[in-house]
């Protein structure tokens, strides 16, 4: 399948998503890299992380590796902060701006309320089709459950093709 996911993961939930799209799919992945990162560790992390999301601060970001022109179809997958994407993905859909793509939006959350992150980068992607959207709970934690959802969601995604 010509499709690329562009993911940030900051604890590993996310990753594990994108690398069970890889085994269903078969696509490219590319996790975005952030240098000045919340600590990982405290309060700090909720509150470093969940205002530089409000704030939509400016994250120092290696460059995205692939070319985004070269697919048809481009997955995002984020976890929400503060109720929305992290900056990472806010910075890379600035950087990057793409058009006419078939996107998918995935989002990972501890409550599985993903509604406003779904909406706010569904807007950063007007001139886009968003052509589904998935939100999972805790993937580690539910291992299981996460894996026959991503399941059924590729298999929507392939039988479309
Ligand atoms: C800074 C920060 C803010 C968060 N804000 C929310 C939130 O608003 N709503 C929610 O349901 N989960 C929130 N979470 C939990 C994460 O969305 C959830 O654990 C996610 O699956 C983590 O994905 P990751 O392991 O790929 O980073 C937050 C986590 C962090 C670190």
């Amino acid at each position: 399948m010509n499709a690329l996911m562009i993911y940030y993961s900051f604890e590993g939930n996310t990753d594990y998503v994108a690398s069970k799209f890889k085994e269903y799919l078969d696509i490219d992945t590319e996790r975005l890299t952030v240098m000045n990162e919340p600590p990982k560790k405290g309060l700090g992390k909720f509150l470093h992380g969940g205002k530089s999301a409000l704030r939509k601060e400016d994250p120092r970001m290696n460059a995205l590796q692939a070319d985004v022109r070269a697919y048809d179809t481009i997955l995002i997958a984020f976890p929400v902060w503060a109720g929305t994407c992290p900056p990472a993905i806010d910075m890379c859909l600035k950087t990057y701006p793409f058009k006419d793509k078939n996107v998918y939006i995935i989002a990972t959350s501890a409550s599985g309320n993903a509604k406003k992150a779904m909406i706010n980068v569904t807007e950063m992607m007007a001139g886009n089709l968003i052509v589904d959207t998935l939100s999972l709970t805790s993937p580690l934690k539910n291992k299981e459950k996460t894996d026959a959802q991503i399941q059924e969601f590729c298999q929507k995604i392939t039988g479309r093709l």
